[in-house]
This record gives structure tokens, C-alpha cells and sequence, in this order.
């Protein structure tokens, strides 16, 4: 089936889900910018798929992201679709609480995509054109065990999608927002406790690339998983804390 994007950034393209999502949009066709920190990781990646291009950076250096805005656009041309993937994920036990480490996940995990949009949006806004893919995760619907670090940067990035769809669509941009459930990469390899209804990287690009092609906002998955917390976002505190205490067992996701 042919794409609508001719160009497409992700970031957090060396592993893990944004890999596997760079291979199936380069394979369809698409010009494939691909960014995370690990130059060799990503070399390598380029030497397995035609359409696939390599664009070493650290999202939480603002300067460094605008460069490789820049260059994108004017190797690839204007970028049709960014999925802001990159993300680290930082099991913080909320009794040993560090500011640093809390900061340094929301340095990456939100911080990276507002280094990101700022070129991205002047350009789509200027344009009236483009395609904006915010991925969040299913741990930023409510605060669950072990989140104390990474939940609070992902409800940052699901409130920030909400506003930026409001107020983009006007401009001609479209916004969506990618939460989801667990999927297997070097992220979860080393979660110790079960992780219900895990997909695979492959799975889970799939059903990335099949919600944006629909212009669909929220893209989540798995829907077992994603019912049990969306109905946790909505009961009130007492019932959602007793609940959410025999769910997870002290685990997040
Ligand atoms: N796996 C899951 O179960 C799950 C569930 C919900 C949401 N998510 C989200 O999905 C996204 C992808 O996760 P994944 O599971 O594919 O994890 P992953 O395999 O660990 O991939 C993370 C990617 O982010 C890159 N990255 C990390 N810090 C970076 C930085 N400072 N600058 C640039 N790139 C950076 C990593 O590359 P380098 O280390 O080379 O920089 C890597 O390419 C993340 O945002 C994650 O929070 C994952």
C-alpha cells in the first residue's frame, strides 16, 4: 500500500521499537531519517535497508536537534511525519527518590520532544503540512509503582499532544499520540516481573504505522491491557489505589 510521507524522522531509531518501525516505513518506500545516540547502531541498521538515513544526535541537546532538523530537510526534503520516540525508561523506587535521575528522564523523555517540535512546527506551520507523532506510554495514564521517574514524563507528553492537536490541526498539521502497552526491546529486557499481553517490536510498528495512516489521535495497544488502565484513569482515588496496588504488585509499565 503506498504511504502518504515521503519523509519520515524518528528518533530512538537504533533499537526497540523505532528500529523496527524505520524498517517497515523504508521497506514501503519512505525516506527514513534515522536518529538516536549510537552512530554504530545506526550504521548498522542503514546497511541492512535502501531508504534508510543516518543522523546521529542526543534529543536533549536543543542545538544539536535543530542541526539535524536542518539537515534533513535539506538532504530528504520537508519532513511529511516525525515519530518523537526516543526514550529511556528508569525504574525509580519512589523511598531512594533522586532529583537528578527524575530530571534526566524527563530531560529525555519530554525535554527531547520539545527540542524536536520547535524546528518541526515553524517548518509545518510554514508549510500548512506534516504529520506529528508524539509517543508517550500507557504509564502516563495514572502513577503506578516504579514510575516515579518515568510516569510523570510520559503524562507530560500526553497532555502536551492533546494541546499541541488542538491548536496544530488549525495550521494544517496533524497530531497523534502513540501510548503503548509493553513490547518487547532492550527497554523491558530488563523488567524482572511479568508483563501481560507483551507484543513484539514488529506488532507494535505495525499497529503504529496502521493508526497514523489513518490519521487516528491516540494509537494504543494492546486493548487488553489498555482497557484494564483506561478504566483506572477514571475510577475514583480509593478505588483506583486498591486496584492498581493488585494489578501491578508494585510493578509499572
Ligand atoms: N517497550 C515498551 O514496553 C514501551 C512501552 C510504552 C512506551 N514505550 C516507549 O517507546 C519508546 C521506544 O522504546 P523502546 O521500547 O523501543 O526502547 P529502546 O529499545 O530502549 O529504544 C529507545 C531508543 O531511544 C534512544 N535514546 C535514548 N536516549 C536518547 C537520547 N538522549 N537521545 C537520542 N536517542 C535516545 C535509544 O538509542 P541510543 O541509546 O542509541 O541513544 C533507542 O534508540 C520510548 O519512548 C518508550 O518510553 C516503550
Amino acid at each position: 500500500m503506498a504511504l502518504n510521507w515521503k519523509t519520515v524522522w524518528i528518533t530512538g531509531a537504533s533499537t526497540g521499537i523505532g528500529r523496527e518501525l524505520a524498517l517497515q516505513l523504508a521497506r514501503r518506500g519512505c525516506k527514513v531519517a534515522i536518529s538516536a545516540r549510537s552512530q554504530a547502531k545506526l550504521d548498522e541498521l542503514a546497511g541492512q535497508q535502501p531508504g534508510l538515513f543516518v543522523c546521529p544526535l542526543d534529543v536533549t541537546d536543543a542545538a544539536a536537534v535543530a542541526r539535524a532538523h536542518a539537515e534533513i530537510t535539506s538532504r530528504l526534503g520537508p519532513i511529511d511525519l516525525a515519530v518523537l520516540n526516543a526514550g529511556v525508561w528508569d525504574p525509580l523506587d519512589s523511598s531512594k527518590y533522586e532529583a537528578a535521575r527524575a530530571a534526566a528522564s524527563m530531560a529525555v523523555n519530554y525535554g527531547g520532544i520539545a527540542n524536536a517540535l520547535e524546528p518541526l512546527i515553524r517548518d509545518m506551520t510554514a508549510r500548512r503540512a506534516g504529520h506529528l507523532a508524539l509517543v508517550a506510554s500507557v504509564a502516563g495514564y495514572r502513577g503506578l509503582p516504579k514510575g516515579v521517574a518515568y510516569a510523570p514524563s510520559k503524562a507530560a507528553v500526553i497532555s502536551l499532544a492533546e494541546v499541541l492537536r488542538l491548536e496544530l490541526e488549525a495550521h494544517g498539521i496533524r497530531v497523534s499520540l502513540i501510548n503503548p502497552g509493553f513490547v518487547d526491546t532492550p527497554m523491558t529486557a530488563v523488567n524482572k516481573f511479568p508483563m501481560p499481553f507483551m507484543v513484539t517490536p514488529a506488532e507494535a510498528a505495525g499497529k503504529m504505522i496502521a493508526g497514523l495512516e489513518r490519521g487516528r489521535f491516540e494509537i494504543t495497544f494492546p486493548w487488553q491491557l489498555v482497557s484494564a488502565l483506561k478504566l483506572l484513569r477514571v475510577l475514583p482515588y480509593p478505588v483506583y489505589r486498591a486496584l492498581a496496588r493488585r494489578m501491578t504488585g508494585g510493578r509499572q509499565m
